[in-house]
């Protein structure tokens, strides 16, 4: 059944931030020490990816240099291969991220290899990391579906989670990248996922471009799974994925926990407030319904 508590893995700083142009330096270390403060414990703090691809990043190392650290925190960086994970490391994080794909089509447009290539390039991260004694994430990228070759098999979603899992993975991240689950799909995913992956060492990573996301968030609660990526304000994308919306909201989902009475330790007025802030500094407003219907509140 439901867990009784859900580690919520906030990946606004860097899913959210990877799709915006041009956001200030301040703005983004505002944002984490906002988030930390909120009471958030995991908070994807940059990547470390190549700057000709996603440009947006290439001031990771000065954001993790930035910020005043929250003791408890954990501030993790996404990393595709050796050379970023020198650099995550050189720039303070305290944890990886790897991320290969279930669907082919996106690997190489995400990543420029296939998927056997990919984890053949995670391989000396690993052991890095491991000789390191730093804790590594693995993320399933297009888990129910991809924006160039549709609809995914939960077999082959199954196959890369459980190849990361064997390589060394605390835990892997099941990313709907272009949020078009429904709790259909998502369970059939699950289903095929949970046969190889433990329960404990499984989470999830809803993207809401149909609206979908907090009711698919329910059916992985309904099975246990206590971990959720999400993204304050609901902000981000992922470039390789056009048309795809941002993570679902952090706001959203703390609303949602609540209303379940499912602990997870994250303050609500103040991340509202923190999405709120980023938003204005990004010219928007946030995309959590949450987040709007406190708007009167953040502003007080
Ligand atoms: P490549 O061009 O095949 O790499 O890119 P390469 O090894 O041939 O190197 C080419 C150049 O990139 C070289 O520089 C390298 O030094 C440099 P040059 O000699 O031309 O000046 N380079 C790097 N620079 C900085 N940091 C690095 C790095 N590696 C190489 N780590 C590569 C392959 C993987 C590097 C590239 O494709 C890349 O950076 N991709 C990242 C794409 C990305 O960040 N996508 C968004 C995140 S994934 C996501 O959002 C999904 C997720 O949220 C889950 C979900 O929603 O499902 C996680
Ligand atoms: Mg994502």
């Amino acid at each position: 059944q439901f867990p009784a508590s859900v580690r919520i893995v906030e990946v606004g700083p860097r899913d959210g931030l990877q799709n915006e142009v041009a956001v200030p330096l301040e703005a983004k270390i505002a944002l984490v020490e906002a988030l930390a403060d909120a009471g958030l414990t995991t908070i994807e703090t940059g990547a470390f990816v190549s700057p000709k691809w996603v440009p947006q990043m290439a001031d990771s190392a000065q954001v993790f240099s930035g910020i005043s650290r929250k003791a408890g925190v954990t501030y993790a960086a996404l990393t595709p291969n050796l050379q970023g994970y020198q650099a995550a490391r050189a720039a303070g994080a305290d944890e990886v991220a790897i991320f290969g794909a279930a669907s082919e089509a996106f690997s190489q447009k995400n990543i420029n290899c296939s998927i056997d290539e990919s984890l053949a390039r995670f391989a000396p991260v690993l052991a890095a990391a491991k000789a390191d004694g730093v804790r590594v994430r693995g993320y399933v990228s297009c888990v129910v579906g991809c924006p160039y070759q549709g609809a995914v098999a939960p077999a082959d979603v199954a196959r890369v989670a459980k190849a990361l899992l064997d390589m060394g993975c605390y835990e892997i991240s099941l990313g709907d990248t272009i949020g078009v689950g429904t709790p259909a799909t998502v369970s059939a995913m699950l289903d095929a996922v949970l046969a190889v992956v433990p329960l404990e060492k499984t989470a999830i990573h809803f993207h809401d471009t149909y609206g979908q996301a907090l009711t698919n968030i329910y059916v992985a609660l309904s099975r246990g799974i206590a971990v959720i990526d999400s993204a304050v304000a609901g902000l981000g994308g992922c470039p390789y994925a056009a048309g795809a919306s941002g993570n679902v909201a952090t706001e959203d989902v703390v609303y949602l926990l609540n209303g379940l009475g499912i602990a997870h330790g994250v303050e609500l007025q103040s991340l509202a407030r923190a999405g709120w802030a980023i938003t204005a500094a990004l010219g928007k407003r946030p995309s959590s319904k949450v987040g709007l219907a406190l708007q009167a509140k953040c502003q007080q």
